[in-house]
């Protein structure tokens, strides 16, 4: 079913939930066919509430659709035992929250290292280190993430995800918080994943980031509406304006 360079593919992917008991249910996804390939730099966009989160967790493993498929690396994410897509997620798979989800209680360090230490992989403070300082986080090590700016913790929210050597890394909006040269710095570090063959899923409101990336994609009401290969900022913009116009 896949070919050698697809690396995420999903079928039909439906999300409905219940919002109030007797209430009809809401379809917040409805029914996304997706392809992705190794290597690719993907940006999906689209009004607050049109279903990107949601997506990204179907897509990711976090969330079970309420119906379709997702292959991950040839692997049907919610058909494999708990423990199998615990271990997929922990090898190949990154994800950066839109809320960070760092652990309060734990030191910054700490918490970019969780992953290595969870997956019983070796921990190489050097690498931690550089990679702070490529993403030009100057906070100390030994705080607790309460007491960071938002943008400081995204970025240790971004470090964490990219100590890991993940094949496929998901983004929710990773440079919400911070400022345009901060908001480079991140982009070039994910870029340079992808020149190395990583794929790169990532939500955005950044028309001008997403213009840099390989494709497109344009979510409303949970579906696809566009979608644009080496997409242009004029276009985008366009995109989403005509968009915001309609509803
Ligand atoms: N667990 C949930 N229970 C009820 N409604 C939910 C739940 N999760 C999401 N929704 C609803 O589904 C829709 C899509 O939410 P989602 O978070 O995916 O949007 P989004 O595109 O990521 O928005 P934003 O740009 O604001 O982050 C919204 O209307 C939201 O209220
Ligand atoms: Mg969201």
């Amino acid at each position: 079913m896949m070919n050698n360079s697809e690396i995420l593919t999903a079928n039909k992917i439906v999300k409905t939930i219940i919002r109030q008991a007797n209430a009809p249910e809401i379809k917040i996804l409805q029914g996304i066919n997706l392809t992705v390939h190794q290597g690719e730099f993907l940006s999906i966009l689209g009004p607050s509430g049109s279903g990107k989160t949601t997506l990204l967790r179907c897509l990711s493993g976090l969330m079970q659709p309420t119906s379709g498929q997702v292959h991950i690396l040839n692997q049907n994410l919610y058909q494999l035992s708990d423990r199998k897509l615990a271990q997929l997620r922990r090898k190949e798979i990154s994800y950066i929250f839109q809320s960070y989800n760092l652990l309060p209680a734990l030191p910054v360090y700490d918490n970019i290292v969780l992953p290595l230490r969870l997956g019983k992989q070796k921990v190489q403070p050097q690498k931690v280190s550089n990679l702070l300082e490529e993403l030009n986080f100057t906070a100390d090590l030994k705080q607790f993430p309460g007491r960071l700016s938002g943008g400081e913790q995204q970025k240790v929210a971004i470090a964490r995800a990219l100590m890991m050597d993940a094949q496929i890394i998901f983004a929710d909006e990773p440079t919400g918080a911070l400022d345009s040269i901060s908001r480079q710095l991140i982009f070039d570090q994910l870029k340079k994943l992808v020149d190395r063959g990583v794929c790169v899923i990532m939500v955005t409101h950044d028309i001008e980031l997403a213009s840099k990336t390989d494709r497109a994609l344009i979510l409303q009401d949970g579906q696809i509406i566009q979608e644009f290969m080496q997409p242009t900022e004029a276009e985008l913009l366009q995109a989403m304006t005509s968009k915001e116009g309609a509803s």
